[in-house]
């Protein structure tokens, strides 16, 4: 059986109770935020292409209260004690490596001209880490939205994502695009987040659709994406780019990336062939989903997952035995579509379904993986639902 996510509420009082018994401190402040799971639009995002997010229904919630002090405390539901680090100077990368998400935020609230002062906070999770689903998205988007009310200031949804976005640059050293933190704080009920990453402007999709499902399915498996995969296919982009000499992807046509395919090489003449493609999936995608034409989502789905593996080379064997399993179940079966979902290198994959067979589909999708890989997936549904806000 399906389970439900812990709600927000619960996580909250959690919150709450574990800032309380770590740090002996009242809440005063509580801030949500959402990870995300990608339809479509898959490593086009910081190539002005068009992506399809929604932020799921699991978050990163930080509860606290300012302490008088110049430093910050945070303890986690993970264990592992109190972190702490002085926000008198301008916060600089430091141990433990998770508090670089947070550091990298309040980094970018003082490069705004605010001034930080000390704060006690616990940080629980029901966002699957290391899942592909965007946990450090929702962790810098919660500490923004946290830092937002403790200074009681808005800084903007938009400025808020790309502050988010430079943190995950400056102090993860992951060169990401748009989509995690556009997702985490744009994310709305019911609604999908189109983004046009060119423009940097999002766009709310209905979705309401109680008839459809979708399950993410997390390989438990992770490949590494900071370690040079990711910041590779990214450089292939940009040297292709170059080669095919104009100003955008947004400009540049499949018959382009055919006339330059001995002078780009392989395998960068691939990853320009996947990233043209995608672009024009993702812009159909959206327009069926407009006109709530389901079952042209299918092989739009399966081709992306096809130009991922093959093309960009993201995709890895439990990703691609995933997918197999929801495309042989099918559309007699239920399934409408299925891909892998975010970066790659292992985390989840995305599968449309219908929501009468969906329980039948995550326990075949659970066997069938077991049986092929002897790991155990984990297999649960979302829906779009709100992004980053203050709870308290
Ligand atoms: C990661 C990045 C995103 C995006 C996806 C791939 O999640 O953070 O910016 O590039 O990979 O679509």
């Amino acid at each position: 059986m399906l389970q439900a996510p812990p709600s927000l509420e619960s996580l909250t009082e959690k919150a709450a109770a574990g800032l309380l018994g770590n740090l002996h401190a009242k809440a005063s402040i509580t801030a949500a935020a959402p990870g995300r799971v990608n339809l479509i639009g898959e490593h086009i995002d910081y190539c002005d292409g068009f992506v399809l997010p929604f932020a799921i229904d699991r978050y990163i919630v930080i509860a606290g209260t300012p302490n008088g002090s110049s430093s910050v405390r945070i303890a986690t539901a993970l264990g592992g004690g109190i972190a702490s680090f002085d926000v008198s100077q301008a916060v600089e990368e430091g141990e433990p490596k998770w508090t670089n998400y947070l550091r990298g935020v309040i980094r970018g609230f003082q490069n705004l001209g605010h001034k930080i002062s000390g704060f006690d906070a616990y940080i629980l999770s029901s966002v699957p880490g290391g899942a592909g689903l965007s946990s450090s998205a929702a962790l810098e988007c919660a500490t923004a939205t946290f830092l937002e009310g403790l200074l009681g200031v808005e800084i903007g949804t938009r400025e808020k994502a790309l502050l988010c976005q430079k943190a995950e640059h400056d102090f993860a050293h992951v060169p990401c695009g748009i989509m995690d933190q556009f997702a985490s704080a744009f994310g709305t009920k019911d609604h999908l987040v189109l983004i046009d990453c060119m423009t940097a402007e999002p766009q709310l999709v209905p979705f309401t659709h109680p008839d459809l499902t979708v399950l993410i399915s997390n390989t438990m498996v992770h490949h590494e994406l900071s370690d040079g995969g990711y910041a590779l296919r990214r450089k292939h982009t940009e040297d292709a780019l170059k080669i095919i000499g104009k100003r955008s992807w947004r400009d540049v046509t499949m018959a382009d990336v055919e006339n330059h395919w001995e002078k780009l090489g392989d395998p960068v003449n691939r990853r320009a062939r996947h990233v043209v493609g995608e672009i024009t999936r993702t812009i159909e995608a959206a327009a069926a989903l407009k006109a709530a034409d389901f079952e042209k989502l299918g092989p739009l789905m399966a081709a992306s997952h096809q130009s991922l593996r093959d093309d960009f080379e993201v995709s890895c064997k439990e990703l691609d035995v995933l997918v197999d399993v929801a495309q042989s179940i099918g559309r007699s079966g239920g399934v409408i579509g299925a891909r892998m979902t975010g970066g790659g290198f292992g985390g989840s994959t995305v599968t449309l379904c219908e929501s009468a067979k969906a329980n039948d589909i995550a326990s075949k999708l659970a066997a069938e993986y077991h049986a092929k890989t002897g790991l155990t997936a984990e297999i649960f549904a979302s829906r779009p639902s709100a992004g980053a806000h203050r709870v308290l």
